[in-house]
């Protein structure tokens, strides 16, 4: 395979997969996965699956992925097979199957594997919270009516609400401590 994979694979390709992009949503993943109780050996395995989750890019022709303008809906269908591609590739190398089903579903809202719907949901929330040449960052509230209307599961907006969101209220040591239960 590796044979192969030299012959096939566009490596200049992984250049629009940005460096920063990884870290934050291997960074996201993990912090969502914690909250979630994964065990670590769980939490690797996310990780490798986040920082691989776009590798299916290096199969897609760069004349498509690097057009610049409107692609047309063939080639958005060409480049839209990054994530399947991935699968295989991965597969093919001997990643595991979660390692492999989070690149083939992370843009899947329908996915079982939870895996993929939790670094689908670091994907997004870090491309909104990252500035870029042509968007300024949007805030955690922005980014999470995002994540909502991308269908992402209520534990995952939970977990990462309790780890990046403002807190509403400042936590007050003497909560419960009403006027009534002092004159009580
Ligand atoms: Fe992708
Ligand atoms: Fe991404």
């Amino acid at each position: 395979m590796k044979e192969i994979a030299k012959k096939v694979l566009h490596y200049e390709n992984l250049k629009t997969i940005k460096y920063t992009h990884l870290a934050t949503t291997i960074t996201y993943a993990r912090a969502i996965g914690e909250e979630l109780g994964y065990t670590e050996e769980q939490l690797k395995v996310m990780e490798v699956g986040a920082a691989l989750h776009d590798i299916g890019k290096s199969l897609i022709p760069p004349e498509i992925l690097n057009k610049k303008g409107r692609l047309s809906d063939d080639e958005r269908r060409i480049v839209n097979l990054h994530a399947v591609l991935g699968y295989e590739l991965l597969k093919s190398l001997g990643y595991g199957v979660n390692v492999a089903e989070i690149a083939r579903d992370h843009h899947n809202p329908m996915s079982k594997n939870f895996m993929a719907q939790i670094v689908r949901a670091a994907d997004i929330y870090s491309a909104m919270r990252e500035e870029r040449s042509y968007k300024k960052a949007k805030t955690h509230e922005e980014a999470m009516e995002v994540l909502r209307a991308s269908r992402i599961p209520q534990n995952i907006l939970d977990a990462l609400d309790k780890k990046y969101g403002q807190k509403k209220t400042v936590t007050n040591p003497i909560q419960g401590f009403s006027i009534r239960t002092a004159i009580a």
